[in-house]
């Protein structure tokens, strides 16, 4: 079986492929049975919408979502900080838009069941689990909810959320403590506490911000206990016998061109948990592979398309991309196909998407992270 993988799609208008381009992608993905990409952006309905931002509101017409079909993309994760751009009539639009494509999404829904299922490929060596999550950070809202008459559910992506927690050593802790007493915060966070206004009284939060203590000071990523038992029951009560997940994420780090520890350690754990492959987006630009167990971690696979309107604010690395294929045998993987590409940009620029040459590497050539 072979499996594809794309980086993330920015669009917001018509994507521009040469026959050369499009004919090399497609040959590159020809025999996979899926090609799994990411689509940050939002359809528009066909009637009038509010916008869920202000800034980089995303979104394009249901049409443009024909150059991704045509380069060999079968699914495609939602589960990103630019699909509720449009709320939940964007969610909608943007599942039929794909429907009329006969693309698959992953990673969002009507409701949050929907949301949360993977798509089922059944191949013929295997049934094939893909599934789709968004890492955050973002409001609560951007997450498909069910029903709870008389609500309604609401249309959202699925979230496997990373909070950020600020570790502080125990002298960094009395001092937050110190200023916290001085100026009234902790007075005033523990009558909101009393009341049940405020979840987390007193001195583990300074002016909002959640910090624990350790040894030393630290920047620390945990996951979401609801969102991880989620996930873990349902890998494990899902007719699949191999598992794939795209997960998309806007932490990035304190250094964008190389991949944070985090994201390691959390493809690490989910491998433990089941998955095979992890692929990530969020930060645009290339990051390694790894190998762990019989799985692979894709760190940061780049764009694909980035129709960005801050162009000049990004350096040269977000116009470097990969296109990945996977070739897997029962539940080893046998070889990984790269093929570099430079990202396609907007209309009237010089970024054309361009397929370079394929480099094919063996499981063991991967660095390995047991
Ligand atoms: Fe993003």
């Amino acid at each position: 079986m072979n499996l594809g993988f794309t980086g993330q799609a920015l669009i917001t208008e018509q994507v521009i492929v040469d026959a050369a381009t499009l004919a090399r992608i497609q040959d590159f993905f020809a025999d996979c049975s899926a090609v799994l990409g990411h689509l940050e952006t939002s359809i528009l309905p066909d009637g009038p919408v509010y916008p869920m931002k202000d800034r980089t509101c995303h979104f394009a017409e249901a049409g443009h979502l024909s150059a991704l079909k045509a380069l060999g993309l079968s699914h495609l994760n939602l589960a990103g900080n630019h699909a509720f751009d449009l709320g939940p009539d964007g969610i909608v639009a943007t599942l039929k838009g794909l429907a009329v494509h006969d693309l698959f999404g992953i990673g969002g829904g009507i409701d949050r069941h929907s949301a949360c299922a993977p798509a089922i490929v059944t191949t013929p060596t295997h049934r094939l689990a893909l599934w789709g999550r968004d890492a955050g950070p973002q409001p609560d809202v951007v997450y498909a909810s069910d029903e709870r008459p008389p609500l309604k559910a609401r249309p959202g992506i699925a979230g496997l959320r990373i909070d950020r927690e600020l570790q502080v050593d125990p002298a960094g802790a009395r001092e937050l403590n110190r200023i916290s007493l001085e100026t009234g915060h902790s007075q005033w966070s523990q009558l909101r506490a009393e009341i049940g206004y405020d979840p987390d009284p007193t001195n583990r939060r300074f002016y909002g911000t959640p910090f624990s203590v350790g040894d030393q000071c630290q920047d620390r990523y945990r996951v979401n206990a609801t969102d991880w038992s989620e996930l873990d029951h349902h890998l494990h009560h899902t007719d699949a016998d191999y598992h794939a997940i795209h997960l998309h994420q806007h932490h990035w780090g304190y250094d964008w061109k190389t991949s944070p520890q985090w994201i390691s350690d959390l493809g690490k754990s989910l491998i433990d948990m089941g998955m095979s492959i992890v692929a990530v987006t969020g930060n645009p630009r290339v990051h390694p592979i790894y190998r762990y167990r019989d799985g692979l971690i894709l760190t940061g696979l780049g764009g694909l398309i980035f129709h960005t309107k801050r162009e000049a604010k990004y350096d040269d690395l977000v116009w470097s991309g990969q296109l990945v294929r996977i070739t897997v045998s029962g539940q080893l993987i046998q070889s990984i196909n790269r093929l570099p590409i430079q990202v396609g940009g907007p209309l009237g620029s010089e970024r054309t998407l361009k397929a370079g040459e394929v480099q094919t590497l063996s499981f063991e050539d991967l660095p390995s992270l047991e």
